[in-house]
């Protein structure tokens, strides 16, 4: 995975603390797949002095890369302060992919608020296999922070496939991404995927598994490294939590604390334990 420096060539306020960011990069914008993750420096010089923050990528167009953020510490309050032209420390492409669908399955894509992004990814790449039985469900709060929306506003702004949701019904369907799925139904062969809070996982990971969808999630744990050194993103496999005396006894920490940057950030959702420890959403 390539550490290279990203020139800043947008960084648009969108409102609501959520930005959107462009970065020209051959190196990373090269070969991405949809779910992969960067590791941005944030502090001036856009070194990696202090821990890179984790972001995924939304969209590569050409040798342009581009992240949604929402501003809510540190690091993200000084990515606002980014400008054209500023060259910034980047490793990736990290992490892996959504497996895409069967020729005969819709894929079903909900995302809420910066869990967003990597469904934009995800409906690109339908779209550059010719998979075009897709359909989206993305949710936030209300128009506040709507500029999550943007990455499906640019590409499809009056698209069927994409059904908007707000909690205070201000944009869209009234109620979360679950229930804007469920309120159109299931049918036919589908293959679910999941990024968002966590509490939107488990009624995602729920819903999929009374339907038998298969149905995978990405994680967006706490990340020092993002490379497998700092044990930061360990997630808990289900077969542990789940598993008797004899097959606890059997797995070693490595079987039973998944990292997440590198087994990861995408897991099948029955594979591990949806808890709300270490979440940021
Ligand atoms: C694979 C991956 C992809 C991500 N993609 C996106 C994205 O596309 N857009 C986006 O806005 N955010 C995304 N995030 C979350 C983003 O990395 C955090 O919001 C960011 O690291 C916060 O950094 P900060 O310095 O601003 O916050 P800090 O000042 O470090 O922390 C602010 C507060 O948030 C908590 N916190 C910080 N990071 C996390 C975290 N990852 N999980 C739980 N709590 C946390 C801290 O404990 C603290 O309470 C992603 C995370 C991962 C792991
Ligand atoms: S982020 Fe360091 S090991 Fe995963």
């Amino acid at each position: 995975m390539p550490d290279s420096r990203s020139t800043v060539l947008e960084n648009r306020d969108l409102g609501g603390g959520v930005w959107l960011l462009r970065f020209r990069d051959p190196t990373i914008a090269d070969d991405v797949g949809p779910g992969q993750f960067v590791m941005i420096a944030c502090s001036p010089p856009y070194e990696p002095l202090l821990l890179r923050r984790p972001f995924s990528i939304q969209r590569v167009e050409g040798d342009v890369y581009e992240v949604l953020y929402r501003d809510v510490g540190k690091g993200t309050h000084r990515m606002t302060k980014m400008q054209v032209g500023d060259e910034v420390q980047v490793l990736g492409p990290l992490g892996n992919s959504f497996t895409m669908p069967r020729p005969d399955e819709t894929a079903v894509l909900l995302g809420g608020g910066v869990g967003i992004p990597p469904m934009v990814a995800l409906a690109d790449a339908l779209e550059a296999a010719g998979h075009t039985r897709w359909a989206a469900y993305v949710g936030v709060s209300g128009i506040v922070d709507e500029g999550c929306f943007v990455g499906f506003d640019e590409r499809w702004p009056n698209d069927d496939r994409v059904r908007r949701a707000t909690m205070d019904g201000s944009i869209g369907f009234e109620g979360h991404v679950v229930a804007a799925w469920l309120d159109r139904g299931i049918t036919g062969p589908t293959r679910a995927y999941a990024c968002g809070p966590m509490v939107m996982l488990r009624a995602v990971a729920d819903t999929a598994g009374t339907h038998d969808v298969p149905c995978e999630v990405s994680v967006e744990t706490m990340m020092g490294c993002g490379v497998g050194a700092c044990m930061s993103c360990v997630i808990e496999n289900r077969a542990y939590r789940d598993g008797d005396e004899a097959a606890r006894k059997s797995m070693s920490p490595y079987d039973r604390w998944l990292l997440a940057c590198r087994k990861g950030p995408v897991f099948p959702s029955d594979r591990i334990v949806l808890d709300d420890g270490g979440f940021l959403h």
